[in-house]
């Protein structure tokens, strides 16, 4: 058997052809989303990122701004942009790209976001919505997006057990928490492994889903995964490749050639988790714009 490949790309396109329709709308109605990302220092893959972002949410017609600021930046500095940003109401998305410089403590940072304006669904407000089940919630964007591809793949996780890899705040623990709630998307039996987690192919091998987010190349390997299970693959790794101009490639942490023969579906990467998290973004971006509306 050989997996049918979930591709992120296409249907990121689908959910940004929707968004577009939807962002036209408000726009006649003179409401414009706007979404403010926040880039601290030189990173070049955060540059990227944002980059990306900024240039889908143009693309989306929302009103984008891009900060861009010195490694050099103290708390204070971008605390008070984030105090302005909070205030301006062109502005109805923030995001502050993850990592900052060590200077900086990220807890104080994210939590200094009004909550509403919160798009990443990082501060602990939202954490919490999140946990206690607000169908209104503003969720983190790459769980989101893992929901959208298994509804829109025909793999609905309610009644299944999925199993999830990996247990960071972006991903691991959002992606338990949306896969528990009651509703379109949740109902599942939700099982969280880890780097601690004792034999993590018995358990691995146990999920009718399997999400892998730990950002280690080769994690699960195809002994690690039961015939006919759906993978999700949310690694970016880059592994050195010298047959490649520029001597790298991008690759998952699942062993794709391998696991694509026993997995029913699985995701690539790239083209997979990686279009879908932007076009989440842009979803929280309009439905912030859509709730600031009704307020
Ligand atoms: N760094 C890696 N992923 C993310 C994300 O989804 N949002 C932000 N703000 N930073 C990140």
């Amino acid at each position: 058997m050989s997996a049918t490949i979930i591709s992120g790309t296409e249907i990121a396109r689908a959910i940004r052809d929707e968004l577009n329709a939807q962002v036209a709308q408000l726009a006649e109605d003179g409401r414009v989303p706007g979404l403010a990302t926040v880039l601290v220092g030189e990173n070049p893959a955060s540059r990227l990122y944002v980059g990306m972002k900024n240039r889908a949410a143009a693309e989306a017609g929302i009103h984008s701004r891009q900060i861009t600021l010195p490694d050099t930046t103290t708390e204070d500095e971008l605390l008070a942009l984030i105090d302005e940003l909070n205030r301006d109401p062109a502005i109805h998305g923030i995001l502050v790209q993850l990592p900052l410089p060590r200077r900086i403590d990220d807890a104080k940072v994210l939590l200094a976001i009004d909550p509403d304006k919160d798009v990443d669904g990082f501060h602990p407000v939202n954490v919490g919505r999140l946990a206690t089940g607000d169908p209104d919630v503003l969720a983190p964007c790459t769980p989101r997006g893992i929901i959208e591809m298994l509804l829109r793949s025909g793999a609905d996780p309610s009644g299944k057990h999925v199993v999830v890899v990996g247990r960071s705040n972006i991903v691991g623990k959002p992606m338990a928490l949306l896969l528990l709630r009651k509703a379109p998307g949740g109902n599942a039996t939700v099982t969280v492994a880890h780097s601690r987690t004792a034999d993590l192919g018995a358990v691995a091998r146990t999920a009718d889903i399997l999400v892998v987010a730990v950002g280690w190349p080769g994690t699960i390997t195809r002994e690690m995964v039961k015939p006919g299970a759906v993978v999700i693959d949310v690694g970016t790794n880059r592994v050195d490749d010298p047959t490649r101009e520029r001597g790298y490639r991008v690759v998952g942490d699942v062993e794709f050639d391998e696991v694509r023969e026993v997995a029913s579906a699985i995701t690539p990467v790239p083209g997979g988790v990686g279009p879908m998290t932007i076009a989440m973004l842009l979803a929280n971006t309009v439905e912030a714009a859509v709730r600031r509306g009704r307020g």
